[in-house]
């Protein structure tokens, strides 16, 4: 099973961007902890970040040909992008969204995920354990290609 981890703009920042926020491990760290839980699942996993739109769709559309699963932070993009979501149908791949924060939590801008109807669910909340537990979900879609 192929897992592919989408993070939107801005997640390069980690560790340093508003730790208050979004805590003090970097996407690196993060990739490591999802990395040796995959590794304990028996799962491959490709993890990616841009900070641009164009690029996360393209990358989208490519992962039709392996991947089993999105697991996306869209970051930004989760609140304005119709063309993210667009994406996420056409390529039909079973779609994961996750976010560090608690989104519903902050601003009200930020309730309002164009995402969210497109997913199988929405993880949020729970810092870098938001990926973990999108790994864990990913690992349990029942509508999986194989
Ligand atoms: C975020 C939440 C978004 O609202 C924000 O724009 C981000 C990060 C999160 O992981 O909490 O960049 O996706």
């Amino acid at each position: 099973m192929n897992v592919l981890f989408l993070n939107g703009p801005n997640l390069n920042l980690l560790g340093e961007r508003q730790p208050e926020v979004y805590g003090k491990a970097t996407l690196a760290d993060i990739e490591t902890q999802v990395r040796d839980r995959a590794a304990a699942l028996g799962v491959s996993v490709e993890f990616r970040q841009s900070n641009h739109e164009g690029q996360l769709i393209d990358w989208i559309q490519q992962s039709k040909s392996y991947a089993n699963v999105i697991v996306i932070n869209a970051a930004a993009y989760t609140h304005t992008s119709i063309a993210l979501r667009d994406a996420i149908v056409a390529v039909g791949i079973p779609a994961i969204e996750i976010h560090l924060s608690n989104i519903h939590a902050r601003e009200e801008f930020r309730h309002r995920s164009l995402i969210a109807p497109v997913c199988q669910g929405q993880i949020c909340g729970f810092g870098s354990f938001s990926y973990i537990l999108g790994l864990e979900a990913a690992v349990n879609v029942k509508n999986v290609r194989v």
